[in-house]
């Protein structure tokens, strides 16, 4: 077939290209250009240009069947150092290898009770009938978890905050506005990444030499964590396969990658509940019917199977991690088209979630449609919440398990009123998807 020259672009303006449109309402710009231009088209920002995608072949091809033209961007690099997000090759398996122990299933189940009890704690700080943020409450709630999971420890008052504050900085190099400016200008987000990205890593030096110094050692029976193993790991191989930067950059990768994500399913999977009652009704019904009282744990969220639903269907209407990005490491071609060597690609998970050929109805939450045969006909690189192929996300199951605990222990006392103003909130595209405002909700005890 001849090769079609340049990737369609929506219409545009001179010299700044789509980044106005894009920075004034991310989603809308993405929409739009996707019924201007098709699954494939060309965003020109200054001084670069984004290749969007949105295609399940395109998905196939970039994280599986080509993925070695399809590698990761300086961002990753620029975000996480030589974390498991941003290696490559042998670096990448390497790391790979030694972190997969800490999520495999039994030791995942592991996590369980202590997972629902950094929940039961979170609770006791809720008065009733008060007014919380409900994406800020889950990122405290996510934080504590992993703390207590993978870092085999509570995190003392305050410490919370400061990590979240500095993680959440993390986000600003992505933010809307930012586009604006090509990467080399310090705009007031970009100031704020780097101080947040310095803050986050003195954060980790003194985790790091807590457990060093033995003054602060994971809580008495928790499971061994992140830091022990990391350093076993480099103690084995000697400095050279484990510095102490990549030490540092995989801790920071971690806590990153291990909490705003479930934190925003959580929220999101709240908000949706709260303003479609009837679901919510069912949701705690199903609660109080299968687990009568008892604790969630692993060998009964199986059985709840609506509240399973009701997590598939978040990550779908809300994917936390709304956009894959990659960069081409030579020219291709994707469908006619010749997209260059070392550009920006990004695969657009949100696009493919809402898209109505693979969803009816695709911006209504509808758990249900996850019943009969549907997912099996669905094809599987129409809903990728996280990603595929070899980079698949380690911590998936690790995620599902904690959404859906989480769901349960709150939801069995707990149920919550949306305080927003409308009902259309507006989500913003940093690293993780965002809501502008917040996500205010009364919370009233069952
Ligand atoms: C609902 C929650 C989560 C979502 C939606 C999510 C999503 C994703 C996605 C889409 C990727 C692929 C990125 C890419 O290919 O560039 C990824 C990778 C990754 N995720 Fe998650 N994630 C979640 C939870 C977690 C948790 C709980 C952890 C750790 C505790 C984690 C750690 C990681 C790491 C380290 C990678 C890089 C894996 C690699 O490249 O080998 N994630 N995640």
């Amino acid at each position: 077939m001849p090769q079609k020259s340049t990737v369609p672009s929506p219409e545009g303006y001179p010299v700044i290209g789509h980044a106005a449109q894009f920075a004034r309402s991310p989603f809308h710009f993405v929409e739009n250009a996707i019924e201007e231009c098709g699954d494939l088209y060309r965003m020109e920002l200054p001084g670069t240009d984004v290749y969007v995608m949105a295609h399940p072949e395109h998905l196939r091809r970039a994280l599986v069947t080509d993925i070695d033209s399809f590698g990761k961007t300086d961002d990753f690099q620029r975000v996480f150092g030589n974390g498991l997000l941003s290696t490559e090759g042998e670096q990448w398996s390497r790391q790979r290898e030694i972190m997969q122990p800490l999520f495999g299933r039994d030791r995942i189940s592991g996590y369980a009770p202590y997972m629902v009890e950094a929940t039961e704690q979170r609770l006791s700080t809720w008065p009733d009938g008060e007014t919380r943020d409900m994406e800020s409450e889950m990122q405290d709630l996510t934080l504590e978890i992993l703390f207590a999971t993978l870092f085999g420890r509570t995190l003392s008052p305050g410490e919370g905050e400061n990590l979240r504050e500095a993680s959440d900085g993390l986000n600003r190099w992505f933010t809307p506005t930012s586009w604006l400016m090509p990467p080399w200008v310090p705009t007031p987000a970009r100031r704020e990444f780097s101080e947040s990205s310095e803050r986050l890593r003195t954060e980790v030096d003194r985790l790091l030499a807590e457990q060093a110094y033995g003054s602060q050692q994971t809580d008495d029976d928790r499971p061994n964590g992140l830091i022990a193993m990391l350093q076993q790991a480099r103690e084995a191989s000697g400095e050279d396969h484990m510095s102490k930067d990549e030490v540092e950059d995989q801790m920071l990768t971690m806590i990153f990658a291990g909490y705003e994500t479930t934190a925003a399913a959580l929220a999101f999977a709240w908000f949706s509940l709260a303003t479609n009652p009837e679901i919510r009704r069912e949701f705690h019904d199903e609660l109080d019917t299968v687990l009568d009282g008892d604790l969630p744990c692993p060998k009964n969220v199986d059985d709840l199977e609506l509240t399973n639903r009701i997590v598939k269907e978040t990550l779908r209407l809300y994917p936390p991690v709304h956009t894959i990005p990659r960069q081409t490491t030579e020219p291709v071609e994707v469908d006619g088209y010749r997209i260059p060597g070392d550009e920006q690609v990004h695969l657009s998970v949100i696009a493919l979630h809402r898209d109505e050929r693979y969803y009816d109805e695709p911006k209504s939450f509808r758990p249900d449609r996850w019943t009969g045969n549907f997912e099996e006909e669905l094809d599987e690189y129409a809903y990728v919440p996280f990603g595929g192929g070899r980079r698949t996300c380690i911590g998936r199951d690790f995620a599902l398990l904690e959404a859906t605990l989480v769901l349960a222990r709150i939801g069995q006392n707990y149920q919550f009123d949306w305080m927003g103003e409308d009902t259309n909130i507006t989500i913003e595209p940093e690293i993780t998807t965002q809501t502008k405002n917040g996500l205010p909700m009364r919370i009233r005890k069952r």
